[in-house]
């Protein structure tokens, strides 16, 4: 059956349209509609490529994500050889590469000479090449003259346009640049998986190049990759601008992605100032970098440098401290935190890392340090990037000393005594007795007064560690039952701070639900996830009454969370607790619950989510039915109106037809709510 001209301008008109606003939503960060807008327009583009499947092209942006894996990489011979770049580590270092530049351009000191200044990345090297603006290829650097076909894997980053937009890009045009996974992806992708007790990421480069070669293009797309792109390789069939920092701009008015954070700078005084700018911003920008990359703008002045060996002379890598550093394990210690986790600790023979000296590092949990078999006596890698609590990162196996042995978990607690149990797939261990472990007490109290709980001001660690010693602090009403001149006998501590202490701690009384609730310290409670639960109830009686069906509907909450702030608030002491904070008069603005308004299409009807749905999550599921009035649980009783089943939709669906609930598709779904 051939196509109808109306239809295939509708799927190029709706190709065009989601185009541009994955180009918004990824590239430029700045998204036009909302998600729930795009999913309609790719649901509607799904559905007709599967009704007439000679529209499917491959720069579909349907086509992102291949069916088959592939059994080997193919070789890729890079056309111009993708470069590396000469180290400079010192300032000294940095301007005797200029003085070079300057010479062998034959300009004196003077001299204007300018530099495009770019943070280098610290991910993976890649190579696309864009035919008549179609991604036709992606290549990893290799050796830098063969690198691997790794086409079916660059396809999977959103960040990486299927088809360039805008005009005059070349024919050919080959696009270099690194790929990366950004710091909070990466740090979110090691927590689930050391929670699952799998094998994490040692660094963000590594995270990169090992989920670009991926076989399974699929496992690719569920990493969170992205892509600043650099420079350029082959360019032939158009005209370019003479200088580097143009061509990024030209790149970036074509749709690929690029630094945000590069600038041009004037000779070795610009070079340094943007350096230590960077130095500044580093922990806060959300992507790795390494260093900055200096590069000579001028493309004729490139030229006339040239090369040496494999890198040009035209451009130089200023490196920031590294982060890793080799040091040796002097001895494993088991700490006690606020929910009662025993988390190994390395003491380390102290190191210079990233930019101060560790002589701490954490393990993370038993099985990490099981998995990564580290030792007292070992050599280890130690990590610490930006604000991240420094870690072991591995072991360097070949200089282990004879005679070490396997570290055991401690079957009591180091502070309490109490037994350490490890829950049947809990990659963590804990000591059992709440906050009857000084522990435990301690840090809780931190946490209840730290900046983005109470926020007392002045309350610091060491005054927490020395009042719950003395036992003058069993919970956190305590604190309100302080006196001035209690607080001036303790160590470093006068009249003057005394009075400072007692008047933020009269300060912190008036607060917020959700600051309140974060300061609880709920396991599995943290400071997104109280506020929704503060915004959905409007006061904290309605929270205590919440049932877990009702806890369910907030954002953000399933089964778990929902568990353990019911189970929080069914302990009396808790409650106790809560009632002399009450009445010590910490007190908060309350306000109605949010009601399901009765003009959703939904409104009345429960509805229970289950297996992978073809287009959205089931989160997005969720905020779609709660937007249009529904409430979403995530157990199926009697008074379920709809299961909404995707793909591997286990135990709830037989439960749900024995119990005759009717069951929905996700295009069903939709037609409920659009109706
Ligand atoms: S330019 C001829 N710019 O660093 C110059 N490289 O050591 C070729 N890198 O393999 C590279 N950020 O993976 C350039 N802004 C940046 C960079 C950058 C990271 C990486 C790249 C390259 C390695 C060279």
């Amino acid at each position: 059956m051939s196509v109808s001209i109306a239809t295939r301008k509708k799927a190029e008109s709706l190709r065009d349209q989601i185009r541009h606003h994955n180009h918004r939503y990824h590239v430029l960060d700045d998204p036009e509609i909302p998600d729930a807008e795009y999913d309609r327009l790719l649901r509607e583009l799904v559905a007709l490529e599967a009704e007439h499947a000679e529209l499917v092209s491959a720069d579909s942006p349907t086509q992102r994500v291949g069916d088959t894996p592939l059994s080997a990489f193919g070789t890729v011979q890079h056309e111009l050889p993708m470069l590396s770049l000469g180290n400079a580590f010192s300032e000294d270092e940095l301007r005797d590469f200029h003085r070079r530049v300057l010479d062998r351009l034959e300009l004196d000191d003077q001299a204007e000479l300018i530099y495009a200044a770019e943070p280098k990345l610290d991910g993976a090297a890649v190579s696309l090449m864009y035919e008549n603006g179609v991604l036709a290829r992606g290549a990893t650097r290799g050796d830098g003259t063969k690198g691997e076909d790794i086409t079916h894997n660059v396809r999977t980053i959103e960040a990486v346009p299927l088809r360039l937009i805008g005009k005059g890009y070349p024919a050919r045009l080959e696009v270099r640049g690194e790929v990366f996974m950004p710091k909070a992806g990466f740090e979110a992708y090691n927590a689930k998986a050391r929670a699952a007790g799998e094998k994490t990421f040692v660094n963000p480069r590594n995270a990169a190049a090992g989920s670009l070669r991926q076989l399974d293009p699929k496992l690719t797309a569920e990493r969170p990759l992205d892509m600043y792109a650099y420079s350029i390789g082959v360019a032939a069939g158009g005209h370019l601008p003479t200088r580097h920092s143009e061509i990024i701009d030209r790149l970036r008015d074509w749709g690929i992605k690029v630094c945000p954070e590069r600038c041009v700078v004037n000779g070795v005084e610009g070079c340094l100032a943007f350096y230590r700018s960077m130095g500044e911003r580093r922990n806060e920008l959300s992507y790795e970098m390494d260093g900055v990359v200096y590069k000579v703008d001028s493309l004729q002045m490139q030229a006339e440098l040239g090369f040496v060996s494999r890198a040009p002379r035209w451009a130089i890598a200023h490196k920031f401290p590294a982060q890793e550093e080799l040091t040796v394990v002097e001895d494993v210690e088991f700490q006690v935190g606020r929910t009662g986790a025993v988390t190994p600790v390395a003491r380390l023979k102290p190191v210079f890392v990233g930019g101060v000296t560790v002589s701490n590092a954490t393990l993370h949990n038993i099985e990490e340090l099981h998995r990564k078999d580290v030792r007292i006596g070992d050599t280890v890698i130690v990590r610490r990037a930006g604000d991240v609590i420094p870690e072991v990162a591995s072991v360097i196996l070949d200089r282990r000393p004879k005679g070490t042995r396997r570290i055991q978990l401690p079957k009591n607690c180091p502070v309490c005594n109490s037994h350490v149990v490890r829950e049947e797939g809990e990659a963590v261990a804990r000591c059992t007795a709440g906050v009857f472990c000084a522990a435990q007490r301690t840090e809780a109290l931190k946490h209840f007064v730290s900046r983005r709980a109470l926020d007392i001001e002045g309350f610091g660690a060491k005054l927490v560690e020395q009042l719950v010693a003395t036992d003058r602090l069993k919970t956190p009403a305590d604190i309100f039952q302080l006196s001035s001149g209690e607080l001036a006998e303790l160590d470093r501590m006068g009249k003057k701070s005394a009075d400072n202490l007692m008047r933020s701690i009269q300060a912190s009384k008036s607060t917020t639900l959700a600051r309140f609730l974060f300061a609880l310290g709920i396991r599995e409670v943290g400071e997104a996830t109280a506020a929704s639960i503060a915004a959905h109830f409007g006061s904290l009686d309605n929270v205590v009454a919440a049932t877990e069906q009702d806890l369910q509907s907030v954002r953000d909450v399933g089964p778990v969370v929902a568990t353990r702030v019911k189970s929080f608030f069914a302990e009396a002491h808790n409650l106790e607790v809560i009632a002399r904070l009450r009445e010590y008069g910490v007190v908060w603005p309350e306000s109605d619950p949010i009601e399901a308004t009765e003009d959703g299409v939904l409104f009345g009807k429960t509805f229970v989510i289950t297996g992978t749905l073809p287009t959205m999550t089931r989160d997005a599921a969720k905020d779609l039915i709660q937007s249009a009035a529904g409430k979403v649980t995530s157990s199926i009783s009697a008074k379920t109106d709809y299961l909404v089943a995707g793909e591997k939709a286990g135990s709830k669906l037989s439960k749900a037809e024995k119990l005759k609930v009717a069951i929905l598709d996700e295009a069903a779904l939709l037609d409920l709510i659009s109706r």
